[in-house]
C-alpha cells in the first residue's frame, strides 16, 4: 500500500481508544489536542501492517498476534528529546554539593530512570569518573526498548555533543571515521559503566536496591497527578535516607507529593516520613 496517509487523523473516538490504552500501559495521559502528535508517531505503523484505520490497528495491536506491534507503537509514542549536560544547575549541584560530603568509602549509588538514548546517563557517568573517588554504580533505564539499544551502543552525531567539555570529549569521546565520520562514540570503558535496562515507571519497580540519587527529569510532565504521586512513591522508596531527587526544571512536586523537602529549584530531598 502506497497511500500517503500523513494527513489521516484519527475520529475523537479513535483517539479516545488510544488514549486509554497509552494510560493503561505508560500512566500517561495524552489530551485530545494531542491527536496530530497520535497520528504523525503511528501513521507509518498503519501502512508497515497494511491497516487502513486506526480502529482497525488498535484492534490489531490488541489481538494476541500484534502484541509485538503494540510495543512498537508505545515506543513511537514516547518523546525521548535529551541532550548532553541537559540542566547544567544538576551536575553542579552533584559535583560540588553531593560528592565532596560523601563518607569515604561508602558506595554512591545512581538512576538515571528516564534515560532515553543516554546523553543523561553518560553525561553523569562523566562527571563521576572524572571526579567521584568513592566506588560508585550507575543504573539507566526507560520504558522504550529502543532508546536503551542507543543508549548501549553511545554513538551520537557531532552536532549534538556541543554541551560536552572539551576535556570529557578527549578523555571518554572516540571521532568516528569512514561509514562513521561525523559521529561519536562513547568509549567502551564509560560504556560498561553504566548498566542498562528497561523499566516501566508506571508499573511496580523491581529490587533495584537503593539510591543516593536519582534523576526523574523530564518525565513526570507526561503523566497526571495520580500517577506522578504513585511514581514518587515507589521512588521515595528506592532511596537511601536523605536520598537526591533531581526532576526537570519544569517540573514540580507541589501539591504532588509530601515525602521530599524542597532543596533548590528541580532538587529534592527525601524527607522523614
Ligand atoms: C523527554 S525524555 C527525558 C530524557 C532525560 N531524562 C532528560 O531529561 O533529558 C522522556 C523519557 O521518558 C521515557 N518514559 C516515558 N514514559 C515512561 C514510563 N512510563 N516509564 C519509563 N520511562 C518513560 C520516554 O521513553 C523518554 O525516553
Amino acid at each position: 500500500m502506497t497511500t500517503d496517509m500523513s494527513n489521516v487523523i484519527p475520529s475523537d473516538r479513535e483517539f479516545e481508544l488510544f488514549q486509554q490504552l497509552i494510560e493503561k500501559k505508560l500512566g500517561i495521559f495524552l489530551p485530545l489536542q494531542k491527536k496530530a502528535l497520535l497520528s504523525n508517531r503511528l501513521w507509518k505503523r498503519l501502512i508497515a501492517c497494511d491497516i487502513k484505520g486506526f480502529e482497525e490497528y488498535y484492534r490489531y495491536i490488541q489481538s494476541p498476534q500484534g502484541t509485538g506491534e503494540l510495543s512498537l507503537a508505545l515506543e513511537l509514542i514516547t518523546t525521548n528529546e535529551t541532550y548532553f549536560f541537559r540542566e547544567q544547575k544538576h551536575f553542579d549541584y552533584l559535583r560540588d554539593e553531593m560528592l565532596p560530603k560523601l563518607k569515604p568509602g561508602s558506595n554512591f549509588r545512581v538512576w538515571s530512570a528516564a534515560a532515553s538514548t543516554g546523553e543523561e546517563p553518560y553525561s553523569i557517568a562523566m562527571l563521576l569518573s572524572e571526579r567521584c573517588t568513592n566506588p560508585w554504580e550507575l543504573l539507566c533505564s526507560d520504558v522504550n526498548r529502543k532508546v536503551i539499544e542507543q543508549a548501549k551502543v553511545g554513538i551520537y552525531p557531532e552536532m549534538r555533543i556541543k554541551n560536552i567539555p572539551p576535556e570529557y570529549l578527549r578523555r571518554f569521546c572516540r571521532k568516528g571515521i569512514g561509514p562513521r565520520e561525523g559521529h561519536i562514540r562513547v568509549n567502551a570503558e564509560l560504556r560498561q559503566s553504566v548498566q542498562f535496562f528497561t523499566l516501566n515507571l508506571h508499573e511496580e519497580f523491581p529490587d533495584l536496591g537503593q539510591f543516593d540519587l536519582v534523576f526523574l527529569r523530564n518525565v513526570l510532565i507526561y503523566f497526571e497527578n495520580d500517577n506522578k504521586t504513585k511514581i514518587l512513591e515507589r521512588i521515595a522508596a528506592t532511596l537511601k535516607p536523605n536520598g537526591i531527587l533531581f526532576v526537570g526544571h519544569s517540573e514540580s512536586l507541589h501539591g504532588i507529593s509530601s515525602r521530599f523537602v524542597p532543596v533548590k529549584p528541580a532538587i529534592y530531598r527525601l524527607g522523614a516520613q
